[in-house]
């Protein structure tokens, strides 16, 4: 049958300080509702996948930590489809995790391994996109499908998915390769090639399919893996859970798998996903889910502007006016502890700032 889990275990360091190690992106409540409230981005993930499949049939895994927040923000979902990582290993140990517990209670299932911090518009487009990248494996089991997005700048924070011979199925094609987050130069050439897509981050494969693609390229993974499935779900696996998972390598599943199977002929696949597509991994690229103002200027929580424009403001503390005069694509964010303030075009030094935080502190 077919089934999905939303990874949500991710830490989201480029959205600080409103992404913070004990409350991360996909937790917060950025997206703006039509009535002037807002809504997270694994709650937007959830809702997307019930278009698609009944609540018992979508999991999300995530750190350990944040098992009782993902609770409260999703009610729907079922006792048994949270998966709690002890430690954070990175996705190709958190989709291993994933596929070998969904294969323990459906041994044929198809699993669609989707992100928590994405925006994707229409619905529709992503439901039928999914459904053609699941149609996929029935001619093709062994597959590694990938949905890919049309480039629109040679971004290095990406996968790029080269678009290869075209299958039986309409809007699916074999990927001729797969690179994982390319230097600037080589994202240029790709770009001006017209023949990559972005990876999405979001894939299709049976779950015995992506177990056998790790038992392949990270041996280690899935033998940690084989041992925690081996015992009776209950506090005896979660035991060997706790001992297992904080030593197995800390990768991606796209350096882990992709990368490596796309060196097999028709073993990985894209299927376009023609949507509107935002990566909510940055200051600037948040701002297309806040209020705008006609002066391009993205808001959330009390602001108040004169003679600005092009800058992202954002408090998150009710009591507390943030005011700019003359200041020009900026990012200005101000939260109880912590107010940054920083050129549009340096927000990715966030990240910097943050490890330096971490050292003084
Ligand atoms: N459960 C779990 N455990 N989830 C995780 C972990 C983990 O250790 N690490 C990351 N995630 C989640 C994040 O919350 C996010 O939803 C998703 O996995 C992807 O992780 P990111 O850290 O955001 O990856 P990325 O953006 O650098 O790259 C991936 O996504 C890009 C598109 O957004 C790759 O798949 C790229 O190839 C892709 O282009
Ligand atoms: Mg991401």
């Amino acid at each position: 049958m077919r089934h999905a889990v939303i990874m949500a275990g991710g830490s989201g360091t480029r959205l600080w300080p409103l992404s913070r190690a004990a409350r991360p992106k996909q937790l917060l409540d950025v997206v703006a509702d039509a009535d002037g409230g807002a809504h997270s981005l694994l709650a937007e993930a959830f809702t997307r996948l019930r278009a698609v499949l009944p609540a018992e049939r979508i999991w999300v895994c995530t750190a350990a930590r944040y098992g009782e927040q993902v609770r409260a923000v999703l009610p729907e979902l079922g006792a048994d489809r949270l998966i709690l990582e002890p430690t954070a290993r990175d996705t190709a140990n958190a989709v291993g995790l994933a596929a070998a517990l969904v294969a323990d209670v459906d041994p044929d299932a198809e699993l669609a391994v989707v992100s928590a911090d994405h925006v994707i518009r229409p619905v529709e487009r992503f439901a039928a996109a999914l459904g053609t990248a699941y149609d996929v494996l029935a001619a093709r089991p062994r597959a590694l499908v990938t949905l890919g997005i049309t480039p629109t700048a040679p971004a290095t924070g990406f996968g790029y998915v080269q678009r290869g011979a075209p299958t039986e199925v309409p809007g699916a094609a074999e990927a001729a390769s797969f690179r994982e987050k390319p230097d600037r130069a080589t994202a240029e050439a790709y770009l001006a090639s017209g023949e990559y897509l972005w990876n999405s981050g979001m894939f299709v494969w049976r779950a015995q399919t992506v177990l056998d693609a790790l038992a392949e390229h990270l041996p280690e993974s899935a033998a940690g893996l084989e041992r925690v499935v081996a015992v009776p779900v209950g506090p005896e696996r979660d035991a060997v859970l706790a001992e297992v998972f904080p030593s197995l390598p800390k990768i991606s599943v796209d350096y882990a798998v992709l990368e490596p199977a796309a060196t097999e002929p028709g073993r990985v696949l894209v299927v376009d996903l023609d949507v509107d597509w935002l990566d909510v991994g940055s200051w600037p690229a948040l701002a297309g889910t806040l209020e705008g103002d006609d002066a391009g200027n993205a808001l959330r929580g009390l602001t108040l502007l004169a003679d600005s424009a092009g800058n992202v403001v954002f408090s998150d503390d009710p009591g507390h006016l943030v005011a700019l005069i003359g200041v020009r694509d900026s990012v200005v964010v101000h939260t109880a502890d912590v107010t940054m303030v920083c050129p549009m075009t340096d927000a990715e030094r966030v990240k910097q700032l943050l490890a330096e935080v971490e050292r003084r502190h």
